[in-house]
């Protein structure tokens, strides 16, 4: 049986990569159907991939002491609100527009889309988690002594590691299946350029 949970699958299921096969990701950069559309998108991705790097050695410098409790709060809510924010968009967006259309025009990869709705879901779960952990650790860092901040810490690490994995097989899984869709097609004949 073919792996498609977000946490222990190594890719896109085999089924759903004949597209991929014949698009591999070597082409993409100097393909001429990847439009401003596909690169703003692909863009995006970078960036979740930049921010979650950086939150994920904001918390590890502070539990392994080369980041003070009070330099802590002021470098990671900022960014972690932003972070949570900009893929929340992001998911409604492709939940949305994007999906649909796509699923539509290639009824072959419709499991696929399935797939990475399935992924947002528990992406959004893990959303929560963490905005929560973050919450406490925030909260622990005015006043709380040094044994509890560092649990809240651990905790909030827990929960960071958990979201940051599932989000980096999750983006490229979807790119694995989109980008070799709209390399096919195009973006105006898919309606979305
Ligand atoms: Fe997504
Ligand atoms: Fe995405």
């Amino acid at each position: 049986m073919t792996d498609t949970d977000l946490d222990t699958r190594a890719g896109l299921p085999g089924e759903l990569r004949f597209l991929l096969e014949q698009h591999p990701r070597g082409v993409w950069e100097t393909h001429e159907n990847l439009g401003g559309l596909m690169r703003f998108w692909l863009s995006r991705h970078d960036g979740f991939r930049t921010l979650g790097g950086t939150l994920e050695r904001i918390i590890a410098d502070f539990r392994e002491e080369r980041l003070e409790a009070g330099n802590l709060g002021a470098l990671l809510a900022p960014r972690l609100q932003q972070f949570l924010g900009e893929l929340h968009h992001h998911h409604m967006i492709e939940d949305h527009h994007y999906f649909p259309v796509f699923a539509a025009a290639e009824p072959r990869l419709a499991a696929g889309f399935d797939l990475l709705e399935g992924d947002h879901e528990v992406i959004h779960e893990r959303i929560a988690s963490l905005a929560q952990s973050a919450n406490v650790l925030l909260r622990d860092l005015h006043g709380a002594d040094a044994d509890r901040v560092r649990r809240s810490a651990d905790a909030y690490a827990l929960e960071s590691g958990r979201l940051v994995t599932g989000l980096m097989r999750h983006l490229e899984d979807e790119e694995d299946l989109i980008v070799p869709l709209v390399l096919e097609r195009g973006e105006d004949d898919l309606g979305v350029g």
